[in-house]
């Protein structure tokens, strides 16, 4: 007699930390999905110390960007389950600079681990998807993906293009029954703002105050605070990440905490300019930035 085996396959990227971390976590203690939990190589020790291997969990390195491992890891996932029902594109990384003090390379990581990487992913899982005639993709974006921010021009860039995919995308997948949903996160009280890259240049000019160090004074401490204070728990938002993935028509955009939903509905509702006005008057530090550059030069630009 076969055992009929319901239990949804979910693929998770970047699970060594934060909201992948307590995302994994969750799912686990649930106890009634097939998980396959990832990261890179150099968290992989980690990852197994904490996850146990068994019949329905395997713990595997993914780098995002590496296409052997994508296509090594998505195989071997078919061949022993069958396929994979819902996929989380979860790793991600976040540079702190001005746009002026970004260079190609940093640019580039910012936009292939955001970007290309969960298309890579996501090319390799869906004609599994569309052959089966069901599947999810769920992509954690931000609410930098519809609110850019001064210093986090790169990382918003980035997850506006994921955004923008996952709309196409959207309509691509819809007659194969396979679903979208672009999941933002607002500020997370975690530690993961430890995570945060500066560019080179955005370094140096912390070290030395050198050009735009007011920016980074001024937003770096605020994000520090409001990560520290947020209300949303990763174990808070990975709850609500695995209602969305049992839902059966789960929705396209969500907002998973308060200052996402308060920042989009703004963002809607007021005219573009007088947006981005009350944001610069009410961000901390707005008074002073350009400071060392003369008046009448600061209000020209
Ligand atoms: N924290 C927040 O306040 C917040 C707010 C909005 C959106 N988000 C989004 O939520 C997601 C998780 O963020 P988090 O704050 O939990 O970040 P985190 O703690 O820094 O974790 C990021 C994870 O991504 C992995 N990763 C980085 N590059 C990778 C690559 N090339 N391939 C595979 N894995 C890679 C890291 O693994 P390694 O150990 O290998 O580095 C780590 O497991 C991200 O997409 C982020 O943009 C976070």
């Amino acid at each position: 007699m076969t055992i009929k085996d319901d239990r949804k396959v979910v693929l998770i990227t970047g699970c060594s930390s934060g909201l992948g971390f307590s995302l994994a976590e969750t799912l686990l203690q649930a106890d009634r999905y097939k998980l396959i939990i990832t990261t890179r190589g150099r968290s992989i020790e980690k990852l197994r110390g904490h996850f146990q291997e068994s019949t329905h969990v395997m713990v595997r390195e993914l780098d995002v960007n590496d296409p052997t491992q994508i296509y090594g890891l998505i195989n071997e996932v078919c061949c022993d389950w069958g396929g994979i029902d819902t996929l989380v594109n979860n790793a991600g990384v976040c540079y702190r600079s001005v746009i002026e003090h970004m260079d190609p390379d940093a640019e580039l990581e910012q936009l292939r681990t955001n970007y290309l990487g969960p298309m890579s992913v996501i090319r390799a899982v869906l004609p599994l998807m569309r052959e089966r005639g069901r599947g999810h993709i769920v992509n954690i974006s931000s609410v930098s993906g519809s609110v850019p921010m001064p210093t986090m021009g790169s990382y918003s860039s980035s997850k506006h293009a994921l955004e923008a995919a996952s709309e196409a995308l959207w309509y691509e997948t819809r007659p194969y029954g396979i679903q979208v949903t672009l999941v933002q996160p607002g500020f997370i009280r975690s530690d993961s703002y430890k995570n945060v890259v500066l560019s080179k240049k955005a370094m140096l000019s912390t070290e030395v105050n050198g050009s735009h160090a007011e920016f980074y004074r001024s937003m770096a401490p605020l994000v520090e605070r409001l990560m520290g204070f947020s209300l949303s728990s990763p174990v808070g938002i990975a709850r609500k990440i695995q209602r969305i993935v049992d839902m059966p028509r789960p929705p396209f955009r969500i907002g998973v905490t308060a200052d996402a939903i308060v920042f989009r509905f703004l963002r809607g509702i007021l005219p573009n300019s007088l947006f981005r006005r009350l944001m610069y008057l009410l961000l901390p530090g707005s008074t002073i930035w350009g400071e060392r550059v003369p008046s009448s030069v600061a209000r020209a630009g």
